[in-house]
């Protein structure tokens, strides 16, 4: 299964693989619940999945995808997530698609979430470094 295939199936499946995922994000990282207060989980569980779609390989998205990760790097910033609670976000995620994919979960899918994932968080600092907005 490579990425593309992936992000179909995540998508095809709702929100099951991010519902799951905050909850461990925060066991994880306890000190990034306090930046939830007042967030609607359901709302951002479905938030999150359709920036997971925004990742996947999309020659004609290409430009629009970037655009709008640096935009979601502002936002984040102007909301005060520190950059620390990355490295926290990544290992969150992989391990959460691991659950999900299963027996389809292999270190090739791995090393194209992680690769995938790491670009993202990187357009998305550049929308710490610079302020971006639609
Ligand atoms: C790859 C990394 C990440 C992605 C793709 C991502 C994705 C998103 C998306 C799509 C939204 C909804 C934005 C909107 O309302 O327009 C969001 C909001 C939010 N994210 Fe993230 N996120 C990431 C990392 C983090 C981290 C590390 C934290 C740490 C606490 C975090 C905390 C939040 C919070 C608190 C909101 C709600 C902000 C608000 O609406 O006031 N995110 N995120």
């Amino acid at each position: 299964m490579n990425l593309r295939e992936s992000v179909d199936r995540i998508l095809s499946e709702r929100t099951r693989l991010t519902d799951r995922f905050y909850q461990r994000f925060f066991e994880r990282c306890p000190e990034a619940r306090e930046h939830f207060s007042g967030i609607d989980l359901q709302v951002q569980s479905v938030m999150l999945t359709m920036a997971l779609g925004a990742i996947r390989e999309h020659p004609e998205m290409k430009g629009a995808c970037s655009s709008y990760l640096r935009v979601l790097g502002t936002r984040h910033k102007r909301v005060g997530i520190p950059r620390e609670l990355y490295a926290g976000f990544l290992a969150t995620l992989l391990e959460s698609l691991q659950e999900f994919h299963g027996a389809d979960w292999d270190e090739g899918l791995a090393g194209q979430w992680t690769s995938a994932v790491r670009d993202a968080v990187q357009l998305m600092f550049e929308g710490y470094d610079d302020s971006f907005h639609v």
